[in-house]
């Protein structure tokens, strides 16, 4: 085991990372290494802005969102000369093992990084987009779920009441992960995700259908990056369809990346902090950690890439009679 590791959080933050920092202290300190924290992402890591983390440092911050460490998107750190400058800071600290808790774009700078200059990385995937290849799920996606579901059943409610039809926009750049899970979850009566394309015929005959059939709440859930645009545009093409109807438009954005991480959440982060630093103690390959099938696994870093939502058999299947 190093005598001293580094750990950062890159990238959009989720809930969850707390609970993961805690996680990566706990089981270092337990390993008798040192943990040194990285702060605002590789950005700070540039800076050379390190702070020790103790048990005292990660004491209580399990519930809560956001990331104690901060984080940013970094440009910098995508130039040769950015990442020479962060190698420069690592060695001057001694450290030549570190834990990044990034998406897919931060895990494949890493890989890079961990490549050029020598270093062993072990990655652990966070994003409420949920797309990141070599793992089922990551930190922060069932949070993000649970939010934008919450926020449908709450708009269900004020739209029944008044049997309006609403377009609710939830987050997941060109991923329709959470669209797709949290429509689902909330039986919105559309769903339009970047992996299908709209057959809008078809989208208005049976939204048409339920509400002749009920005259109660329709709701359609868009994910941000789905071809049409988002819920503006959606919300134009159905109001020429419901020329009668007022139709309220929720564009979920931020608050799907605040508050809370749910028990899942918090579990996945720990399972992934603890083994991310066991990681580190047996081997000098730099990879990923991630869930496979309820398993962890560990896949090389440089194999990580943007993964996107399969529309399988199943999947189709449940659109099919669920929508
Ligand atoms: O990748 C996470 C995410 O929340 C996406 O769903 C969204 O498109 C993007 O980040 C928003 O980025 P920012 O917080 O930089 O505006």
């Amino acid at each position: 085991m190093p005598k001293k590791i580094a750990v950062i959080t890159s990238g959009g933050d989720v809930p969850g990372l707390n609970a993961c920092l805690r996680a990566i202290v706990h089981t270092a300190t337990h390993e008798h290494c040192e943990v040194l924290g990285v702060e605002h992402g590789y950005d700070g890591l540039i800076a050379g802005e390190f702070s020790v983390l103790t048990l005292a440092s990660v004491r209580d911050i399990v519930r809560r969102g956001g990331t104690v460490l901060r984080s940013a998107r970094s440009n910098a750190f995508m130039t040769p000369a950015g990442r020479a400058q962060a190698a420069a800071n690592l060695k001057a600290q001694n450290i030549s093992h570190m834990v990044v808790v990034g998406g897919d774009g931060s895990l494949r700078g890493a890989a890079i990084f961990g490549r050029e200059h020598d270093l062993t990385i072990v990655g652990v995937p966070k994003t409420i987009d949920n797309d990141v290849s070599h793992t089922d799920t990551c930190i922060g996606y069932d949070t993000a779920t649970n939010t934008a579901m919450d926020a449908i059943d709450r708009i269900r409610d004020t739209a029944d009441s008044h049997e309006r039809i609403y377009v609710i926009e939830v987050m997941g750049r060109d991923s329709g992960y959470i669209a797709f899970a949290a429509g689902l979850a909330g039986a919105a009566d559309g769903i339009l995700i970047p992996e299908t394309t709209t057959d809008w015929a078809s989208l208005t005959r049976v939204l048409k259908e339920r509400h002749r059939g009920h005259k109660g709440s329709l709701l359609v859930v868009v994910a941000e990056g789905d071809e049409s645009g988002g819920a503006i545009n959606v919300t134009q093409h159905l109001a020429a369809e419901f020329p009668d109807e007022k139709i309220g438009i929720c564009v979920l954005g931020h608050i799907q990346r605040g508050g809370a991480p749910t028990a899942a959440d918090r579990l996945l982060a720990a399972r992934f902090g603890v083994a991310a630093v066991m990681r580190l103690r047996e081997t000098i390959d730099s990879a990923m950690v991630g869930l496979q099938g309820n398993a962890l696994a560990f896949t090389p870093l440089g194999d990580i890439q943007r993964k996107h939502l399969e529309l399988n058999a199943e999947r189709k299947q449940l659109l099919q009679m669920l929508l």
